[in-house]
């Protein structure tokens, strides 16, 4: 398998985006931070989050909803023809998130299950779940139709907040992608959809607004063997670095 390469950024998610050309990536995933937090936030469900090694903040920012559209925008612009994107969403984000990336062209297939296993937060019914909508792009047929919508892996604990399992995003990429192609997470946290690609052999650029976001991402990536390209590139400087970009 040839090494993968992966690039990083720091900055707010569409503005990275808009730096990257027409029709030049092959999947997005990515998990950004709901307004719907704010909620579990003000009724104190999610206070033990406070104290995060994310930011020097106390939390992460949210991303609100009225963002919506320009992101899904901008990310149905990037993707290459035939492609898919995956959104990490909880129930209420789905209403407003999934008529919106219609209206921008996206075909929406289903909300697939993150079983965590374990019951998290809340007070009635607690939180075991996450939903990712599947979306996509002109038509790409998943690489293996045997695969159930249901992805089960443990929850992390006392990780990076909402961090995710690299073994969920691991089946999102190999259903569809193919090795060496390009993944990127434009609200990447601490990289669990970069740790997945480039585990599996593909390329991956990732961008986060916080700069501990950054570096925890890259020494993850580069632990795990994969080779750094030039992180202080701008969308207006970028080169072909054999990203597919
Ligand atoms: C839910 S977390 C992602 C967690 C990630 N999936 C993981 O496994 O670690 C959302 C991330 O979005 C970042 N963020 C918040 N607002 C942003 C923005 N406007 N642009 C880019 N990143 C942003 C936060 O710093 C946070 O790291």
């Amino acid at each position: 398998m040839t090494e993968s390469r992966f690039q990083l950024s720091r900055g707010d998610a569409v503005e990275w985006l808009r730096t990257l050309p027409d029709e030049s990536i092959d999947l997005v995933v990515t998990d950004p931070p709901y307004e719907s937090l704010e909620k579990h936030r003000a009724i104190g469900t999610t206070t033990r989050l406070k104290h995060s090694k994310a930011s020097s903040n106390d939390w992460f920012e949210i991303f609100p909803n009225t963002r919506f559209e320009e992101l899904f925008f901008e990310i149905y612009r990037v993707l290459k023809r035939d492609t898919h994107f995956y959104l990490f969403c909880d129930a209420e984000t789905m209403f407003d998130a999934k008529p919106k990336a219609e209206k921008m062209g996206f075909k929406f297939w289903k909300p697939l299950v993150f079983d965590k296993v374990q019951i998290g937060m809340g007070y009635h019914y607690r939180a075991r779940y996450e939903l990712i909508l599947f979306f996509e792009k002109g038509k790409r047929k998943l690489n293996d139709l045997g695969i159930a919508d249901i992805i089960t892996h443990p929850r992390v604990r006392n990780g990076y907040p909402a961090e995710k399992p690299p073994q969920v995003s691991s089946v999102l990429i190999g259903q569809s992608t193919q090795p060496g192609e390009l993944v990127i997470d434009p609200f990447m946290g601490s990289g669990s959809v970069g740790v997945a690609a480039t585990s599996l052999g593909r390329n991956f650029m990732g961008n986060d607004l916080c700069r501990e976001a950054v570096d925890i991402t890259r020494q993850r990536l580069l632990d795990g063997g994969a080779i750094e390209l030039n992180t202080t590139l701008r969308g207006d400087e970028h080169p072909q670095l054999g990203l597919g970009v």
